[in-house]
């Protein structure tokens, strides 16, 4: 059966309760007391957690139309992506306003000091960057750039994993797991990625001359 417009919006549909939902429900057992002897601690993990699963998701999308012939299915991947994005500011916004209590000093010495926290900065500023330029009016005047910069989400997971495997103090199985998922779905675009990575080293060396 081929997905159609209908199908496609109940599945926008389904994206929409799936992410909002747990976000709601956690804050609110926040607010109520009911997370745990450490609720900074637990929002921080499933916000981050939450990031990493949805821009997996969202990168499981092109190969599962193509597999699947289901070329419409294409239009859920900015939704999920821009869903990521959001997981991922309320992480960090977590982490400045319950753990750091605003103390912009002391973010900036984190940046600095702590290597885990670095990596996560460079994901995230790459995903504000795709974000921003998510709209289907800046894809038009972007043309090219625009994918040329949207191949950055294959950075930025491979930094969100990084960080997530640094920042667990033990228990490296389940960063393991997602770092397995990630390198099975950058495999299907091995090609692509062989082909840049060519492209920019002629351009380097076209440069040197
Ligand atoms: C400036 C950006 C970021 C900061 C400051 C930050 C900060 C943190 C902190 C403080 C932790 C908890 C470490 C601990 O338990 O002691 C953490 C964990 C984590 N972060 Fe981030 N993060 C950032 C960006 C990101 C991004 C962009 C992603 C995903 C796309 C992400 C995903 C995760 C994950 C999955 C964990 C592990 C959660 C756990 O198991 O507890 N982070 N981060």
């Amino acid at each position: 059966m081929r997905l159609k417009a209908l199908h496609i919006l109940l599945i926008k549909v389904v994206i929409h309760l799936a992410a909002l939902t747990p976000v709601l429900l956690t804050y609110w057992q926040a607010v109520n007391d009911q997370l745990g002897g450490d609720p900074v601690k637990a929002i921080i993990h499933f916000t981050g957690l939450g990031a990493v699963k949805l821009l997996l998701i969202s990168l499981a999308i092109t190969p599962l139309a193509l597999r699947f012939k289901q070329g419409l299915l294409i239009n859920v991947r900015r939704l999920l992506g821009l869903y990521a994005y959001f997981y991922a500011v309320l992480h960090l916004a977590s982490y400045l306003i319950f753990e750091l209590q605003f103390e912009w000093g002391l973010f900036i010495k984190e940046i600095i000091e702590r290597p885990y926290i670095t990596v996560g900065m460079a994901a995230f500023i790459i995903l504000t960057s795709l974000a921003l330029t998510s709209t289907k009016s800046i894809q038009r005047k972007l043309g090219q750039i625009w994918q040329k910069l949207h191949n950055w989400v294959y950075l930025a997971i491979i930094l969100a994993v990084v960080h997530f495997y640094w920042s667990v103090k033990s228990g490296i199985l389940e960063p393991a797991i997602y770092a397995g998922l990630t390198i099975i779905l950058l495999s299907f675009r091995k090609q692509k990625l062989s082909l840049a990575l060519k492209r920019r080293a002629k351009n380097k060396q076209k440069l040197k001359k």
